[in-house]
């Protein structure tokens, strides 16, 4: 269980640790099994009892930009595995007798208290369906994404799907949420964050991006924040 939602770890201070390269690992993994090992995330992740370091993006997003309430329906998309439901859970006051909080995620996870979790592609065309009867059919007050589409290697493709992913996100919420409804999603710079954020203008009060100081600064990733939802008139 991990400990109750708080303000964002000071880097906790520790040895650097180094990882020798070993024959059957190559440099990318080396690389990446150094920085998960001195990254006081993933430390602070581990001590708290959190899934993923991811949970300390929605932490710090939350702490600064305080969307998450009691008594809210929420909707995560990408949940796998599972940090982010962790942290909303007890802020939204979710239980597990009436569970006001959906993942959607096509990787399997172990089950997170006070939480629905679906294993399913969001890009399923009944996956929209499925997620809002878990809701018992009712409008949602936030709709989170921390999609990621898997990468190629190949950057048109990658790109083309990143956006697809996204704006599949967008259209769900602005088909899901109740009037003064958050989205927030997971967007890359260089890619299309700024049309996005122009078309979803028309359709919230407030439109921005932040960057939560969990999230690595050397990665293209940032947050895409609309609040205030208009509601149906709103849309296209
Ligand atoms: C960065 S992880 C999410 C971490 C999560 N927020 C947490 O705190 O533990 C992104 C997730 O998005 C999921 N994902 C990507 N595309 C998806 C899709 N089309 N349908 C469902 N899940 C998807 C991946 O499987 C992955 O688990």
């Amino acid at each position: 269980m991990a400990k109750s939602p708080k303000s964002s770890p000071s880097a906790t201070r520790q040895l650097k640790t180094r990882v020798k390269t070993a024959k059957r690992r190559t440099n990318s993994s080396t690389r990446w099994l150094q920085r998960q090992l001195n990254d006081p995330y993933v430390t602070r992740a581990r001590e708290e009892g959190y899934k993923s370091r991811a949970a300390f993006k929605l932490i710090e997003l939350n702490d600064k930009h305080n969307f998450l309430k009691p008594g809210m329906r929420v909707v995560d998309l990408g949940c796998a595995p599972g940090g982010w439901l962790q942290v909303a859970v007890p802020l939204i006051k979710s239980t597990p007798e009436n569970p006001t909080i959906v993942g959607i995620d096509y990787l399997e996870m172990e089950p997170v208290t006070g939480a629905i979790v679906l294993q399913k592609d969001f890009n399923d065309d009944d996956a929209p369906d499925v997620l809002i009867k878990a809701l018992d059919g009712q409008k949602a007050n936030l709709v989170m994404s921390d999609m990621a589409a898997p990468t190629t290697g190949h950057k048109p493709t990658d790109h083309i799907r990143i956006i697809a992913l996204v704006e599949l996100a967008a259209d769900f919420a602005t088909d899901v949420l109740a009037p003064g409804g958050t989205f927030i999603a997971k967007v890359f710079q260089g890619g299309t964050e700024h049309t996005l954020l122009t078309s979803l203008k028309q359709k919230f009060t407030k439109t921005f991006h932040a960057k939560p100081p969990a999230s690595r600064k050397d990665s293209a990733e940032t947050y895409l924040i609309a609040t205030g939802f208009k509601g149906e008139l709103s849309k296209d």
